[in-house]
């Protein structure tokens, strides 16, 4: 997966993920994050990348120009990275906004799909729309809450769509068996010692009983998701035995 993230802060995006997990990805070339600097594609001799909004109001707004010439170039970067292989259409691009559909595991699996994925951060008031509805695929949100920028939301989908990319965690397996998937809250867990401050691992964990252990933790799943998320739950594949279960409470 080669993301382009058109930001006016290249240096965050790429500091913020060079370590741990992400930045072992990007070592073994399993992704390529490049953060493009928006401002170097102003015309202006300040630089300048925004101005007043017409028909006034507070704030600024991301001029069109700027945007459109750094996408035009990822366009360009892109293709000619492609053209040795065979054409996988145009990429998507990704208009990181409080206004767009909500970013879930779902949309992190569909999007882990792709070869390339354009990522454009905004700040200030907003971006001209003109160029969004040139550009832009999809408009999407971290959550019901207003950021001051776009970079943190590029991050925690670059963070969340990676880590389900083949070979970018150590145990592949892991990627399947935790929260979300289906729809269901991941069980706790617990590590040495068995005993801390007088609280004790849970005996089934301790006695080896596979069958048993695997009840507990789908029970502690569902019992977890009941309590708080109770609106996933409507979507999980339930079994007849998680039925029964839910129903004894
Ligand atoms: N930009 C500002 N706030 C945001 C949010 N919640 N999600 C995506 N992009 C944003």
């Amino acid at each position: 997966m080669n993301y382009h993230v058109l930001t006016l802060f290249p240096e965050m995006v790429q500091q913020g993920l060079n370590t741990s997990i992400i930045g072992r990805a990007m070592d073994k070339g399993l992704i390529t994050i490049d953060a493009i600097n928006i401002r170097d594609y102003s015309k202006d001799k300040h630089k300048r990348v925004d101005d007043y909004p017409y028909g006034g109001g507070a704030g600024m707004v991301m001029q069109a120009e700027p945007v459109y010439l750094a996408y035009k170039d990822v366009q360009e970067r892109i293709k000619s990275a492609q053209s040795s292989e065979q054409s996988q259409g145009k990429p998507r691009v990704v208009y990181v906004t409080p206004q767009g559909q909500l970013f879930n595991q779902k949309l992190a699996e569909e999007l882990a799909k792709e070869d390339d994925l354009i990522i454009l951060c905004g700040h200030y008031e907003g971006i001209d729309e003109r160029v969004l509805e040139m550009i832009v695929t999809d408009y999407i949100s971290i959550g019901d809450y207003v950021l001051t920028g776009g970079e943190l939301p590029a991050m925690v989908m670059i963070d969340a769509i990676s880590r389900l990319i083949p070979g970018v965690l150590n145990n592949d397996s892991s990627a399947q068996f935790e929260s979300l998937q289906d729809n269901l809250l991941e069980y706790p867990q617990y590590t040495r010692p068995e005993i801390f401050m007088d609280r004790k691992v849970p005996d089934v964990l301790l006695s080896g009983h596979h069958a048993n252990i695997e009840k507990w933790r789908r029970q502690q799943s569902l019992l977890r998701t009941l309590k708080n998320r109770p609106d996933l739950l409507k979507e999980a594949n339930l079994t007849e035995e998680d039925r029964k279960f839910l129903n004894q409470l």
